[in-house]
C-alpha cells in the first residue's frame, strides 16, 4: 500500500456550498493541471528540474553508503553544518525514521550507526553548547552548502575546524570534515580541494530545498543507518504515479489543484498537520519548500503579483490544545492537510490503573486515532476545508514518496500560479546586508546605506 490522498472534506457535499468545492469546479482543473504537468515536464526535459532525476540515482546512493560504512568504524557522531535546504531534509529524515532519542542510545543500541546533530543556526549559545558535549576525536562534520558561501555554514565550519585542530592536531583535522557542495565552484569547493577532503557533489540543477535526495540528505541518513536506497525507491513509486496528469490518479496533481483552487478563493493559509511526532520535522521541511518556492513578487511575465500561500505547521494532537480553536472558529482563511499514519509501528496499551476509567484498557494508538478523527470531523462540521494524506507506516520508502509528492506538487503550483518556483530572489537582499554588516569587501555601499538607515532610525525612533 502506498500514500493516499483523501480530499472528500474539501467538497461541497461534505462542508457545504459556501466553503466547499463543487464537483465541476474540481474537475474543471483537469485542463489546467494537464498544462501544468506538461510545463513541469518541459522544464525537466530541458534539464532544469534535477530533483526529478534523483529517484533513479541509485549508483550515487551506493557510493554514499560505502563511504558512510567506512566512517562508522572511525567516528561515532556526525554533525551537519548547513542551513535551509542544506539541513531541513536531514532533520526530517532523521526524526521520521530513527527513534527520537537516538542520540541518547549507546553504540550497541545504535548497531554502530552514528549519532546525528544538525546545527542549522548561528546562535552562539546553541553552538557553544554543542561544542561542549561533542567528543571531537570521534566526530565527523558534514559541511553542506550548495553555494559554498553561506555565512551561517562557513562561520560554524570555522569554529569547529579550529576546535578539531586544537584537539587532534592541525595535520589530522581535515580528516574530520566531508564537504557536500557544488561540483565546480564556491569557497567550500575550493577549500575541499586545498584540504584534500572528501566531497560529495550537489547537482547544479537541484535547488537547495529540493535536494533532500541528493548527498545533502542522503549522507547523514546513511551514517545513521537509514536505508537510503528505499528512500529513492519510494520516490520512484511516487514519480511513477505522477507520470499522468489525471487528477484522479496523480496525487500531487490533485493536491496542487486543491491548494490552487482554495488560494484563488482567498484561502491564503495552508496548514500541514502531521498526527505523528516522527513526521513533525517533515512539516518543517515542507514549510520551507512551500514558502521559498511559491512566495514571489513577480510572475513569469515580470508582472508584480506578490503571490504565495503561507504554509503553517501544526502538530496533532499537541496543537489541538493550541491552534484548533482558531482553525474551528477563526476566519475561513485556511485549508488544513492532515498527515496521517495507519500503523505507528508500536502499540502502547493504557494500563488498567483505574479499571472504572473509560481510558483503561484502551491504547495510545486508539486515542491518537480517535483524536485525529474527532478533529477532522469537528473541522468538517465547522465547514473548514481539510484533506488527509495517509501513509501506511513511516518507512524509508513512504518518506521518499512524501518528499517526491510535495516537491512535485510545488512544481505544479508554480506552473498554475505562473511563477518561478525554483528561485529565491527575496532572500538575497538580507544576505547582502549581512555581508555589509560583517565587513565583507565589495559591500561598502550597502554598509553606507545601512549606516544611514541606523542614523534615521535613531533620529525618528519610536521605542517603548
Ligand atoms: O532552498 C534554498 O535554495 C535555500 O534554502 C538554501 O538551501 C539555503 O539558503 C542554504 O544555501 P546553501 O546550501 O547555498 O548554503
Amino acid at each position: 500500500m502506498t500514500t493516499r490522498l483523501d480530499f472528500s472534506h474539501c467538497m461541497s457535499s461534505a462542508i457545504g456550498m459556501e466553503h466547499g468545492l463543487m464537483e465541476p469546479e474540481f474537475a474543471g482543473m483537469h485542463g489546467r493541471l494537464h498544462e501544468a504537468h506538461a510545463g513541469v515536464d518541459r522544464l525537466w526535459t530541458s534539464g532544469k528540474l534535477g530533483f526529478m532525476d534523483l529517484p533513479n540515482q541509485t549508483d550515487d546512493a551506493k557510493k554514499i553508503l560505502a563511504f558512510a560504512r567506512k566512517q562508522r568504524s572511525r567516528f561515532d557522531t556526525l554533525v551537519v553544518l548547513g542551513i535551509g535546504g542544506s539541513a531541513l531534509g536531514n532533520i526530517a529524515i532523521q526524526n521520521a525514521l530513527k527513534p527520537l532519542y537516538w542520540n541518547m542510545l549507546d553504540s550497541e543500541e545504535r548497531k554502530g550507526a552514528m549519532r546525528l546533530f544538525v546545527l542549522d543556526n548561528v546562535d552562539p549559545a546553541w553552538t557553544a553548547e554543542l561544542l561542549s558535549v561533542l567528543n571531537l576525536k570521534k566526530t565527523l562534520f558534514n559541511v553542506i552548502s550548495k553555494s559554498g558561501t553561506t555565512a551561517e555554514c562557513l562561520s560554524t565550519y570555522f569554529i569547529f575546524r579550529d576546535a578539531v585542530a586544537k584537539t587532534v592536531g592541525a595535520k589530522r583535522a581535515a580528516q574530520h570534515f566531508v564537504f557536500t557542495t557544488d561540483a565546480q565552484k564556491g569557497y567550500l569547493h575550493d577549500l575541499a580541494i586545498k584540504e584534500n577532503s572528501p566531497t560529495f557533489d550537489i547537482p547544479s540543477n537541484v535547488g537547495g530545498r529540493f535536494s533532500v535526495l541528493t548527498p545533502v540528505g542522503l549522507l547523514s541518513a546513511a551514517c545513521t543507518g537509514v536505508d537510503i536506497l528505499q528512500l529513492l525507491a519510494g520516490a520512484r513509486t511516487m514519480a511513477e504515479r505522477c507520470k499522468t496528469s489525471s487528477l484522479r490518479e496523480n496525487p500531487a496533481a490533485a493536491y496542487a489543484a486543491l491548494q490552487y483552487l482554495y488560494y484563488q478563493k482567498g484561502v491564503k493559509l495552508s496548514v500541514l498537520m502531521p498526527y505523528s511526532q516522527h513526521l513533525w520535522s517533515v512539516a518543517d521541511w515542507y514549510r520551507q519548500l512551500w514558502a521559498e518556492s511559491l512566495g514571489k513578487k513577480l510572475d513569469k511575465h515580470g508582472k508584480v503579483v506578490h503571490a504565495g500561500p503561507t504554509p503553517i505547521k501544526a502538530l496533532g494532537v499537541t496543537d489541538q490544545h493550541s491552534q484548533a480553536q482558531l482553525y474551528m472558529e477563526g476566519p475561513y482563511d485556511k485549508i488544513i492537510s492532515f498527515l496521517s499514519v495507519d500503523d505507528f509501528g508500536k502499540k502502547l496499551p493504557i494500563p488498567k490503573v483505574d479499571p472504572t476509567h473509560y481510558l483503561s484498557g484502551r491504547t495510545l494508538n486508539e486515542l491518537m486515532k480517535a483524536e485525529e478523527e474527532a478533529t477532522r470531523s469537528a473541522l468538517t462540521k465547522a465547514q473548514r476545508p481539510n484533506l488527509t494524506i495517509t501513509v501506511p507506516a513511516i518507512t524509508a520508502s513512504t518518506l521518499g514518496e512524501l518528499f517526491y509528492f510535495f516537491e512535485t506538487a510545488v512544481a505544479y503550483m508554480g506552473e498554475l500560479m505562473a511563477i518561478n518556483a525554483f528561485d529565491q530572489p527575496g532572500v538575497e537582499l538580507a544576505k547582502v546586508y549581512t555581508y555589509a554588516l560583517m565587513g565583507r569587501s565589495g559591500y561598502e555601499s550597502q554598509k553606507q546605506e545601512l549606516d544611514e538607515q541606523r542614523q534615521r532610525d535613531q533620529e525618528e525612533a519610536h521605542v517603548v
